[in-house]
């Protein structure tokens, strides 16, 4: 197509302001743009311009059916998107926004089919990252945006992720650091009842529980993508989703030689899988790399598709995940783990 994205840097006040209104005038006048959120990068448009939004799907290959998130930076702004807003979502809205958390509710009429795929609920987002907010702000119109990459693949947590898959498709891209949460937010659907968490996120079932109670709030999220197909209340998780281009496999093992059996196993050249570690660090003798993530879910979540790029820029075959703790915080990372791996596994 046409030249490369221009990327612009954040680093300072002025470069931060600049860049604001280089996205706003885009994004005003109809254009798509990638723009940097706590979660990952979102593809961006004008969420109440239905051929803005369409070229975001265009851009993502992303089906029609699957509906985007709105991304708002107020709550009036966030209660012009929706028919109603219940006790429950100024509870939610009070503890967690701006932050990681995406509330599906009945939509509003200001909010086209396209944004919703055509259904009666929206989900809607106050994102925490500064940038994103100054240019909603300066817009004053809210922000559709998927993930900034092309559907099904891993979401980007930095502007040069971006660069690599989408950067000959759209004009501009902000670079607003590494994303300080590292995967999507957590979409808990309002209109059940009691609300159900559609996609684990940072935000979890603890957290949620903590404030609405046990009874407050229902699993839905991190079934397996063809339970879903009949009733699909997220469609986002019907597809194949959030994968690196090498096979990826979950495995655990008490000491190398388990490990070593485990990749013989794999029928893969050895120095092509590469180890994702956190507790049992093997020493990375015949294979690739190993690197190794802290045992800290916050701070596992804030690297991990950071470092699931990383092996496919050089190559991976297979890449090996250590199994992960359980417990409701490290969920949403389980979660996305497992979708990478069934979709090559399954
Ligand atoms: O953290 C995030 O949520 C990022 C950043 C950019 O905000 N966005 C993101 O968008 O992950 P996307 O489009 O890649 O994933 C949105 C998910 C999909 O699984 C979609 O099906 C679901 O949210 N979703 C969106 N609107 C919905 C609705 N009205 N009802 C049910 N699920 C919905
Ligand atoms: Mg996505």
């Amino acid at each position: 197509m046409k030249s490369e994205a221009e990327v612009l840097s954040t680093r300072t006040p002025e470069l931060f302001r600049s860049a604001v209104e280089k996205a706003a005038e885009l994004l005003r006048a109809g254009a798509v743009v990638a723009l940097p959120t706590e979660t990952v990068y979102g593809l961006a448009a004008n969420a109440l311009d239905p051929k803005a939004v369409a070229r975001v799907f265009e851009i993502k290959g992303r089906p029609a059916l699957n509906p985007v998130i709105v991304h708002v930076a107020s709550l009036e702004m966030a209660r012009r998107c929706v028919a109603g807003w219940p006790e429950v979502a100024v509870k939610l809205a009070t503890a967690f926004w701006p932050g990681p958390l995406t509330l599906v509710l009945t939509r509003s009429g200001e909010i086209p089919d396209i944004v919703t795929a055509g259904g009666g609920t929206v989900g809607v987002r106050w994102p925490r990252h500064p940038f994103i907010q100054a240019v909603i702000r300066a817009c004053g119109f809210p922000l559709a945006a998927p993930s900034a990459n092309p559907s099904g693949h891993l979401s980007p947590t930095t502007a040069e992720q971006v660069r690599k898959v989408l950067g000959a498709k759209i004009p501009l891209i902000i670079d607003g650091g590494q994303s300080q949460v590292g995967i999507e937010s957590t979409v808990l659907d309002l209109c059940a009842q009691p609300p159900r968490v559609l996609r684990p996120g940072m935000i979890h079932l603890g957290s949620l529980r903590a404030l609405l109670g046990d009874r407050g709030v229902q699993d839905g999220g991190g079934e397996a993508p063809a339970a879903s197909r009949e009733q699909p209340r997220s469609p986002g998780l019907l597809w194949k989703h959030y994968s690196p281009k090498a096979r990826l496999v979950i495995r655990s093992w008490k000491d190398e030689a388990e490990l070593n059996s485990q990749i013989s196993a794999l029928e893969s050249p050895r120095e092509r899988v590469h180890i994702i570690a956190h507790t049992l660090i093997p020493t990375g003798q015949g294979f690739g790399r190993v690197s190794v993530l802290p045992r800290d879910a916050e701070a596992f979540a804030r690297s991990i598709y950071a470092e699931l790029h990383r092996c496919d820029d050089v190559g991976a075959a297979v890449i090996v995940v250590e199994a992960l703790p359980t417990g409701a915080e490290w969920q949403g990372i389980a979660d996305r783990l497992r979708r990478a791996a069934g979709s090559h596994e399954a």
